[in-house]
């Protein structure tokens, strides 16, 4: 192990967003000196008053007690942040722009704050990438605005690696603590081995590559996630028809250890920051070189379709949907959290106005994100509220509580039909609290 980096390290986070801020709570833990810099002074006022921009209980307990002891500040000075570190770690969003290539706007405009940082400094400062970012982005766009902007040489001067994150959503704390690997690719080794030891008190395991190789990673373990979904979604679809409940049917083949049982729940498809968007981004580098990914196509295809099978189990049970009242319960992307960023309810619900039906929704968190994405639908205050005189009901994220749906709130709906999309509730609860119960992949039509 390298031994280069001893005690406590001043790191600099650009981008106080999801992944920059578990990465600097991380650290911070670990003793270091932490300063996020971010361009949003509202999210830089919020940091400094230990609270979270978003909906991440653990993560904010910790963030408030670094602050309250001095070891985390935010600031929008990228420049002064920079320059004051030894590590920085550029953790901005790398969104996907309409044609599916992920916008480089906020990378580039990191690069420019550490080039002027660099240009003042005799420091060997190491530049970290950990925004997602397609291969050969960090060889071929971040390091040469660096270089231009500072006049320093990459590998000599500073030093520049590339280490993905891998944090879910809902457990950010624990996956950037204790992640299931550490990969870093470094251009010197020199820069590479600093980072290694920066991450010497974390257990996980450790692979060094280069830089390419380590932006690759991130693609292909989404993408290969995202596979794993669609899998599991199209074999729901099949055995839905085959009068076959899919939930046995994909433990079985999760308890091979060659698949392993985890992202084998089907529903209405896979939405949030990354999924999604790595898909695209990676089908659209691939095209770059000539290669044609029918693979990632028919990913992105299938998963559009997805909530389209919530729908047809709907009509099944209710008939046409024109006019009716239609409870759509969960509309972050997942339960537990509040981001909608590319929520399948977004999709699920504007297929189901198109069918002219009259929607209702509810989410315990996600309401405030969601209703700038659709100003005009009805939203209830509770779970309760959103079944009370329903024609039925979609469950679009997997909370907890929805699973305490009982008798009192399904004796209130005007047709007792829920659907499950995402295979989280009990059917037999469902049906003793006096609903009938369908589900995407749940196949057992003879019981309801
Ligand atoms: C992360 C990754 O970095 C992204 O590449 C990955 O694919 C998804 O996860 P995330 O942490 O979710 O992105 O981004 P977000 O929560 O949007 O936060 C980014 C932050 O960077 C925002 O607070 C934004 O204000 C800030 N920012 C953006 C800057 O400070 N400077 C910029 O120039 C642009
Ligand atoms: C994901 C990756 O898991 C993480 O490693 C990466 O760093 C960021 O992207 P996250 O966006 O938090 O994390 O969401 P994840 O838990 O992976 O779920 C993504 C979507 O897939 C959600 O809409 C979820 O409901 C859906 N999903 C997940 C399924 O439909 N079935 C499953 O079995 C698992």
């Amino acid at each position: 192990m390298p031994k280069r980096v001893q005690g406590s390290m001043k790191i600099c986070i650009i981008g106080a967003g999801f992944v920059g801020l578990a990465t600097g709570v991380t650290l911070g833990k670990q003793g270091h000196e932490v300063v996020f810099s971010d361009i949003d002074p509202g999210r830089v006022k919020s940091v400094n008053s230990g609270i979270l921009p978003f909906f991440e209980p653990p993560l904010e307990k910790e963030l408030k007690a670094l602050v309250r002891k001095g070891k985390l500040t935010a600031t929008t000075d990228s420049v002064g942040a920079v320059s004051a570190s030894k590590f920085v770690f550029v953790c901005v969003q790398t969104p996907s722009l309409p044609s599916g290539r992920i916008d480089t706007r906020p990378v580039k405009s990191a690069c420019n704050s550490i080039a002027k940082a660099l240009r003042a400094s005799n420091d060997y400062k190491v530049v970290v990438m950990k925004s997602t970012v397609v291969p050969s982005t960090t060889d071929s766009l971040v390091l040469p605005i660096i270089e231009k902007g500072s006049g320093k040489s990459a590998g000599k001067d500073f030093g520049l690696c590339m280490n993905p994150e891998f944090l879910q959503e809902g457990s950010a704390l624990r996956d950037s603590m204790e992640p299931s690997r550490i990969v870093i690719g470094s251009l010197d080794k020199r820069s590479g081995d600093m980072l290694e030891s920066l991450y010497k008190k974390m257990k996980s395991p450790l692979l060094r590559t280069d830089i390419r190789s380590a932006e690759m990673t991130k693609y292909a373990s989404n993408t290969f996630l995202a596979t794993k979904i669609s899998y599991s979604n199209e074999v729901a679809n099949m055995c839905e028809r085959f009068g076959i409940d899919s939930e046995p049917v994909l433990k079985a083949v999760g308890m091979d250890p060659r698949i392993g049982p985890l992202f084998l729940r089907p529903g209405v498809g896979f939405g949030g920051s990354c999924l999604p968007k790595d898909v695209r981004a990676l089908r659209d580098r691939a095209r770059l070189d000539g290669y044609n990914s029918r693979l990632l196509s028919t990913l992105l295809a299938m998963n559009d379709e997805q909530p389209q099978e919530a729908i047809r189990l709907l009509e099944k049970a209710i008939g046409d949907i024109g006019s009716k009242r239609i409870a759509v319960l969960g509309l972050a992307f997942k339960g537990g959290v509040d981001d909608v960023r590319e929520t399948r309810a977004l999709p699920l619900i504007t297929h189901l106005l198109a069918k002219r039906a009259r929607v209702v929704a509810f989410d315990p968190m996600a309401i405030p994100n969601f209703i700038r994405l659709m100003p005009t639908i009805e939203y209830a205050s509770s779970a309760a509220e959103c079944l009370k005189g329903a024609d039925g009901c979609i469950v679009q994220a997997d909370w907890p509580q929805f699973k305490k749906i009982g008798k009192r709130e399904i004796s209130s709906m005007r047709q007792r039909v829920i659907i499950d999309g995402r295979r989280c509730l009990n059917p037999a609860a469902v049906r003793r609290a006096g609903a009938r119960y369908l589900g995407i992949g749940y196949g057992l039509q003879e019981k309801d």
